[in-house]
């Protein structure tokens, strides 16, 4: 991890090292050279971390903050996205000691949860990040709709209604797992995104939003489309069923509706038959950037109450090594040090338990976790909750 020259990180000092960074992620990771500047122009000059080799821009990576839901409680949390190195310079360790730098900032400025959607798992997991929750990408034929709802008032979006849309998504988020606790960066992408043309609709009963979806229409064959929802919540059964029927009425043109979910979604409860299929699976991996911190920041269960004594190995960070004591109680974890050390865990091992993609016991059979069957029955239990899914990408 210390092989190769001094690199030195940090924002950009300045427009023309912005431009190389920006340059790198047309050259690495197929940014449109078009929307570049207004991408680059739109992201907070602050959140660009650069590495440096001999005042070159080596590679780069942006830092999207906000929160993470799990048990009720948002846990800080940093997106990382655009991570790139100059081709030439790669499997030099440029990737690896950037990212390193960026999680030693991120302990420092108490941020305990770092996740990404990785190109490759390689370089991840060295620095202890692991999959841990999935994002799925749902299609349905439009014909297989036969939802006739029109009870509840369905009418385009207004930036009046920004409140209530924000007010919808945290209901649903702060109820699930590994959905983001979104900050206006998060927003600006999904109200304003960029080199498309997006179409928004707000469903109400007497006045007040249950429901809202924002969309594209991507062409599929001679003039025909489909309806690619980027975003999309729905509190009540007659709003699902509104916005089915709503996708219905597209059907003489849109041949298919997508949307984003997790591994089971309320709308196939209305539909009649199983015509959706997943059309893409991503996973995403998460870092327990700050132990202690990250398992009292998050909540349980209100009904759990019980102690796990945890062994945690993490390579790269000394401040998550050793022993500690999970208490858990009337929903709040707090955390000592010290403790029988009954269930062994890396810090990789940790990330999917932490978020409920997967139990103690499952994770044996990885190697990241060992212990007797008590310690592992206590850990799935305490961490046991709704499937981890995120609906942003990045
Ligand atoms: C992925 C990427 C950022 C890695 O950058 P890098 O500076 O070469 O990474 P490092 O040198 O720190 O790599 C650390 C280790 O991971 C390995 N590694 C890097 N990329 C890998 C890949 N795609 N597949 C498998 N292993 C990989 C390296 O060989 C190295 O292992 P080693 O120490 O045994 O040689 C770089 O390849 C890149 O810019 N790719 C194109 C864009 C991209 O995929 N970005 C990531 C988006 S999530």
């Amino acid at each position: 991890m210390s092989r190769g020259p001094a690199l030195e990180v940090g924002p950009p000092k300045d427009d023309a090292e912005l431009k190389a960074y920006g340059d790198l992620l047309v050259q690495s990771l197929g940014f449109d050279s078009k929307l570049l500047e207004p991408w680059l122009a739109r992201q907070e000059r602050v959140s660009f971390r650069l590495a440096r080799l001999g005042g070159r821009v080596a590679g780069g990576l942006l830092i999207l903050r906000g929160g993470q839901w799990f048990g009720g409680r948002s846990v800080p949390f940093a997106g990382i996205a655009a991570v790139a190195t100059a081709p030439d310079l790669r499997g030099k360790g440029v990737a690896s000691r950037l990212l390193r730098t960026t999680l030693e900032e991120l302990r420092a400025g108490k941020v305990p949860l770092s996740g990404l959607y990785p190109s490759t798992h390689v370089v991840y997991r060295r620095l202890g990040y692991e999959v841990a929750g999935v994002r799925v990408t749902w299609k349905l034929p439009t014909s297989a709709i036969d939802a006739q709802e029109t009870g509840l008032a369905l009418r385009p979006f207004e930036a009046k209604d920004e409140e209530a849309i924000r007010d919808l998504y945290r209901e649903r988020a702060s109820r699930g797992a590994g959905q983001l606790d979104r900050t206006l960066p998060h927003w600006k992408r999904i109200l304003d995104p960029l080199g498309v043309t997006r179409y928004a609709y707000v469903i109400e009963r007497e006045g007040k939003a249950e429901a809202y979806v924002f969309f594209t229409q991507e062409p599929t064959r001679a003039n025909h489309y489909e309806l690619v929802v980027r975003d999309m919540v729905a509190a009540t059964p007659q709003a699902v069923r509104r916005l089915l029927a709503f996708f219905a009425g597209h059907r003489s043109m849109a041949d298919s509706v997508s949307w984003i979910g997790g591994p089971g979604d309320p709308f196939f409860a209305l539909l009649p038959n199983p015509s959706h299929r997943v059309d893409q699976l991503r996973h995403w991996m998460l870092r327990l950037v700050d132990v202690p911190a990250a398992l009292e920041g998050r909540g349980y269960a209100p009904d759990v109450s019980a102690s796990l004594a945890l062994h945690v190995r993490d390579e790269n960070f000394p401040w998550n090594e050793g022993k500690f004591t999970l208490r858990v109680e009337g929903g709040r974890g707090e955390v000592r040090p010290g403790g029988d050390g009954d269930l062994k865990v890396t810090v990789r091992g940790l990330a999917p338990l932490y978020t409920g993609h997967l139990t103690a016991e499952e994770l044996v059979a990885t190697g990241l976790v060992s212990g007797e069957g008590e310690a592992l029955a206590a850990a799935s239990r305490l961490f046991r909750g709704p499937a981890p899914w995120m609906s942003d990408a990045f």
